[in-house]
């Protein structure tokens, strides 16, 4: 059963009744601009056909009730009164989503409803993300407010960050919110302006994931995150974003080397994402591999935050001759690869490399095919797409 499916199901058993509504926010996978978004650049990613899903009706009460089918779980909260977080239980980021919401001057009712997703967890395609939109979809649904993405996907990083105290940048939660279907989206972390750009003709985009999760990814990422500060603050402008290659190559030799390979990754994958916008619309998927190949090398090298796992997957996936390239995406250290390849070739491609990389390691990848699919929305039962309750 998908996950649809079975948020239906459940409703009508839990509730006696159809649901009023059932809302559907997506993963996602980045193409290119890796650690970009916290240093105020630019990522590439796109909305995948994995989700989460609440299928819900309002309640009059000020009570909010979630069943997660996925972790066998029944919760319940005030409105009035949000229990502060509990050790990150994944009813704390539909809390956190409310309270950050309320805290933005948002009036909330309450509902209840049956969630259930298939992002998979923790491998680095934005699971949370993907509720924290979902969360907001379904307080939009039952409130008076309007929906604008990039707000949105404010409030979603707002409750992860400062409810949660998990440090992320703004690009999961602007591609679940702002995705469109059939294109990446090429997204501005200052302004939040997003471009959707066209994948190239007759490509596909296949996730590699490596099997493997590396406990520590968050200490990590908030070195690299400290770093980037640093490196901006020693160059004496707001980000990494406001600096060029060549202004950098130029006074490079002022920072300590670790400091000075952090940003080199950060200024120089900003304008391969930036690249990569010019290739997608020429349509040229073999300028947009040898882009997301140095992307890898960049991160490997510069940025320090692939492993061996993903590095063995990007290699097996760049030997296929149908692959035009292929990277870590996300925070790395473990998690998932992306590939574009050729779409013809692509169940090929997911065979062998499975098989290769599978021999190499003894891990258990599992890779996929994916599209990209819009962002958040809503499907209101007998009625069009994205109608109020
Ligand atoms: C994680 C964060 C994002 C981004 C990536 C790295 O996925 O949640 O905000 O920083 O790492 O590009």
């Amino acid at each position: 059963m998908t996950p649809l499916e079975k948020v239906q199901a459940r409703f009508r058993i839990e509730f006696g009744e159809a649901p009023a509504a059932i809302v559907r926010a997506p993963g996602r996978v980045n193409l290119i601009g890796e650690h970009t978004d916290y240093n105020d650049g630019f990522v590439f990613p796109l909305a995948i056909d994995r989700a989460a899903w609440i299928a819900l009706r309002p309640r009059a009460d000020s009570c909010v009730r979630v069943i997660s089918l996925d972790m066998d779980d029944d919760q319940s909260f005030n409105l009035n009164d949000l229990p502060r977080p509990d050790a990150t239980r994944w009813i704390d980021y539909i809390i956190g989503v409310a309270w950050a919401l309320q805290r933005g001057g948002y009036r909330l009712a309450g509902w209840e409803g049956v969630l259930a997703g298939d992002v998979p967890i923790g491998s680095g395609l934005s699971s949370s993300a993907a509720l924290e939109l979902a969360a907001a979809r379904a307080f939009y649904c039952v409130s008076d407010f309007d929906w604008d993405a990039a707000q949105m996907a404010q409030i979603g990083r707002a409750a992860e960050n400062e409810w949660l105290g998990i440090q992320t940048g703004i690009m999961d939660q602007m591609i679940s919110a702002a995705g469109v279907a059939g294109r990446a989206l090429l997204i501005d972390c200052r302004s939040l302006e997003s471009t959707p750009a066209p994948l190239p003709a007759d490509t596909s985009i296949v996730i590699l994931d490596t099997g493997t999760r590396r406990g520590l990814v968050g200490s990590a990422y908030n070195e690299r995150r400290r770093q980037c500060e640093a490196a901006a603050r020693h160059f004496g402008i707001a980000a990494l974003r406001d600096i060029d290659l060549a202004t950098f190559a130029n006074r490079a030799s002022e920072l300590a080397p670790v400091i000075r390979r952090r940003a080199r990754h950060v200024i120089s994958e900003n304008e391969r994402t930036l690249q990569a916008r010019a290739a997608m619309l020429a349509g040229d998927a073999e300028a947009l591999g040898e882009l997301m190949i140095a992307s890898h090398t960049s991160l490997r090298d510069d940025f320090e935050v692939s492993s061996p796992a993903l590095d063995a997957i990007v290699n097996c996936a760049n030997a296929e001759p149908s692959c035009y390239g292929a990277r870590l995406t996300g925070a790395g250290f473990g998690g998932c690869a992306v590939a574009l390849v050729r779409r013809d070739a692509a169940e090929d491609f997911v065979r062998k490399v499975g098989a290769g990389y599978a021999s190499a390691t003894g891990n258990t990848p599992a890779l996929y095919v994916t599209r990209a699919s819009a962002g958040a929305t809503t499907m209101q039962l007998g009625a069009p797409e994205n109608t109020r309750l």
